[in-house]
């Protein structure tokens, strides 16, 4: 990131966009914003703010006065949304904000993770995602952004199975409004997986993040051999990918969906698509 503050021509009228979270230091969005920015011409830098969870509410009111727009990481995807004067419904069904624009003392936010991994999918992977079965790995943050994918999509299933199976339940019900999404439990999962002809295998779940992980899926439960696998998680190579590519399905990363947020972010701060290109080639430095 250094390089990019040292290159970069930062004034005091500047713009200052950045990252909000706790922790924030092993974040890639400054290096990619940062050249981004640089690319355009913007008058504009991005840093990372951490901000301890004791703080947080005394802060976030005052975020409109330091930021022109800002994104949200871990922990505060939700906690950031009684702050807003506006979020849309993506955000609203994700019950996550990941993306914030400041205009004189307001904030709104949208969510443009689901649209990144949705954009992954088609652009990156080249996946026809139209009319598909879904098989939703996990229950957090991430699966309800990939839920809300699946759906606008126009999906004609949606499982979702998490070792947590109230946490699975409660995203079944908060979408039930719009979709009727099946929750089940992991020892569920050979005999529907074996039954139901997934196409997409999405792991939202944290496992992989650490070196050694294993995951639970068995690809060999898999009856469709064109089913593809996306892992969320993009920093390393993990055992849910090398299981998918050892069973001979074909395969995504996270890391296109970490370049692909962060050019949605820029396109809801600035109203101007960039140049995916950019965000993509400094991710794969
Ligand atoms: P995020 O917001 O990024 O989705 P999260 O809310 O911490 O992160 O969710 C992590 C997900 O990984 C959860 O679905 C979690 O399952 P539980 O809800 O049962 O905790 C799942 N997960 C993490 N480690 C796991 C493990 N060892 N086995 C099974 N599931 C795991």
């Amino acid at each position: 990131m250094g390089c990019f503050f040292t290159t970069m021509n930062i004034n005091a009228k500047s713009e200052k966009y950045g990252l909000i979270g706790f922790p924030t230091s092993h974040s890639l969005s400054p290096i990619m914003h940062n050249a981004n920015f640089q690319a355009l011409n913007n008058d504009a830098f991005y840093f990372a703010y951490e901000i301890k969870p004791d703080s947080f509410s005394t802060i976030a009111p005052t975020l409109s006065s330091l930021f022109k727009g800002f994104n949200i990481t871990v922990p505060y995807k939700e906690q950031i949304i009684p702050f807003l004067s506006k979020i849309d419904d993506s955000a609203k069904l994700i019950k996550a904000v990941n993306t914030v624009k400041c205009n004189e003392g307001k904030m709104t936010g949208t969510n443009t993770d689901w649209s990144g991994f949705r954009d992954s999918l088609v652009y990156d992977y080249e996946q026809d995602i139209i009319n598909k079965k879904w098989l939703i790995i996990g229950a957090g943050g991430a699966s309800r952004s990939a839920v809300y994918a699946a759906i606008q999509e126009k999906a004609t299933e949606i499982t979702i199975v998490n070792r947590t199976i109230e946490k699975a339940h409660q995203i079944a019900e908060d979408f039930k409004e719009i979709y009727n999404i099946s929750s089940i439990t992991i020892d569920q999962l050979p005999d529907i997986t074996k039954t139901n002809n997934f196409d997409l295998i999405i792991n939202t779940t944290s496992i992989g993040l650490k070196k050694g992980d294993i995951h639970f899926f068995d690809f060999n439960w898999l009856n469709n051999p064109m089913a593809f696998a996306y892992d969320m998680i993009y920093s390393i190579e993990t055992d849910f990918l090398k299981k998918a590519e050892k069973s001979g399905f074909k395969t995504g990363t996270g890391m296109g969906m970490l370049a692909r947020q962060g050019a949605n972010a820029y396109e809801y701060w600035f109203n101007n698509k960039p140049d995916i290109n950019i965000f993509l080639n400094t991710l794969n430095k």
